[in-house]
């Protein structure tokens, strides 16, 4: 079966994403935080991007690739840290690290999926990033970025946007609790869906495997007591110093949305800057990642990252035309993988490279480099 005639779009793949997951892991990984205006923003503010189609300019030889980091990538865009992943499909970390180091793209682990570090290190290329939420413990914190490296993870990327733990309404009105315990009412939505907890069954209900180490049964607490107590700090400039100080590959901070950020995290010799909004997931008066991007691109020469809201091939090429140097995704990976199961990765790429040459042909730019300035309405 050709995938590209069934499935053409991201939009078909969440379709049926929703089909294939228990009513409460959809609302996991679609939903957002309060009234969801900032999902709805960055998609708003996507869309208000456009460009005055090129004609006459001949035939092009596309050049997709994208450099950031010091490493060459064939494309621009790689997959963001989502926690708990292992929830949406069985073993989806794996699915991951593999589709991406298959593609040569970036595969980012959060430390609260459901598999480790140690688990991944047969399955990364060379352009594996770890994402830390922050340990309050010296000694953790230290161990867990020693088992990063040694697992092969080179890239580290502190999230410093969950200064405190957000509220997300459809996801509590679900039933899922953390970790989810299986209530009637979850057992209720599994089995009306039977490829999921087949799947389940075989690999086993997913927790935060990276974390298991550090939790001391002698205090006796719930594992989210435990989870709250080693991650829930909020972290400031001299954590992220020390983290410089201690980290020997890149190191990039993720959830930026003020150009004033910029400069204090240049100053502490931070090697890029994620910009995001969590996928509206944290702060539902954040304003658009992509409204908030061209600021900062004023103010700094550090690589940008960018996430937030990106569907499509156009949404990468508008992402890049607003001065970010790479794009990465969350939900739109998610898709793939509930919808596809293994395939789905690979699918994902594939569907956003085809839209990256289709839109480049109508934007005249054979390479990335050759965004005009000031070209698009916004
Ligand atoms: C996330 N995100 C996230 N970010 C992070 O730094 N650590 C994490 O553990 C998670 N977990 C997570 C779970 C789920 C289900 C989602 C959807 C997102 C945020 C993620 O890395 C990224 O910033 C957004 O997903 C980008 O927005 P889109 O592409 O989903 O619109
Ligand atoms: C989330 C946390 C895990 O977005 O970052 O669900």
């Amino acid at each position: 079966m050709d995938l590209h005639s069934t499935y053409p779009g991201i939009s078909d793949l969440k379709q049926r994403a929703k089909r294939r997951l228990p009513h409460f892991v959809w609302e996991y990984i679609d939903s957002g935080t309060g009234a969801e205006t900032t999902i709805h923003r960055n998609r708003d503010a996507l869309d208000q991007i456009r460009f005055p189609p090129s004609i006459l300019h001949g035939a092009l030889e596309f050049d997709t690739s994208a450099r950031v980091l010091g490493h060459d990538y064939p494309l621009p865009f790689g997959i963001a840290p989502i926690g708990m992943s292992g929830l949406v499909w069985p073993d989806a970390e794996g699915i991951l690290a593999r589709a991406a180091a298959d593609s040569g793209i970036p595969y980012t682990l959060s430390t609260v999926a459901g598999q480790c570090p140690e688990d991944l290190a047969p399955h990364l290329g060379d352009n594996a990033w770890f994402q830390l939420y922050p340990p309050k413990d010296p000694e953790i914190r230290s161990d867990l970025l020693n088992r990063a490296w040694q697992s092969g993870f080179r890239t580290l990327v502190l999230t410093a946007d969950v200064p405190v733990a957000s509220r997300r309404e459809r996801q509590t009105r679900s039933g899922l609790t953390h970790p989810p315990q299986m209530t009637p009412r979850l057992m209720a939505q599994i089995a009306l869906r039977p490829a999921w907890a087949l799947g389940m069954l075989r690999y086993g209900v997913p927790h935060m495997r990276t974390l298991d180490k550090y939790i001391d049964d002698s205090q006796n607490l719930p594992p989210t007591a435990h989870i709250g107590y080693l991650l829930r700090t909020s972290p400031d400039m001299d954590y992220v110093k020390w983290l410089r100080d201690h980290w020997n590959g890149p190191f990039v901070v993720k959830g930026i949305l003020r150009p004033e950020d910029a400069d204090r995290l240049e100053q502490a010799g931070i090697d890029a800057l994620w910009v995001s909004n969590h996928g509206g997931r944290q702060f539902d008066a954040a304003p658009a990642s992509i409204e908030a991007l061209p600021a900062i691109r004023a103010v700094t020469n550090l690589p940008l990252i960018f996430d937030s809201g990106v569907a499509s091939g156009l949404d990468v090429l508008r992402a890049l035309s607003k001065g970010a140097d790479f794009v990465m995704l969350g939900r739109a990976f998610l898709y793939g993988i509930a919808a596809l199961g293994a395939r789905g990765p690979a699918h994902v790429i594939d569907i956003l490279r085809q839209d990256m040459l289709a839109n480049m042909g109508q934007m005249g730019i054979a390479t990335l480099a050759q965004f005009p300035s000031g070209q698009s309405n916004n």
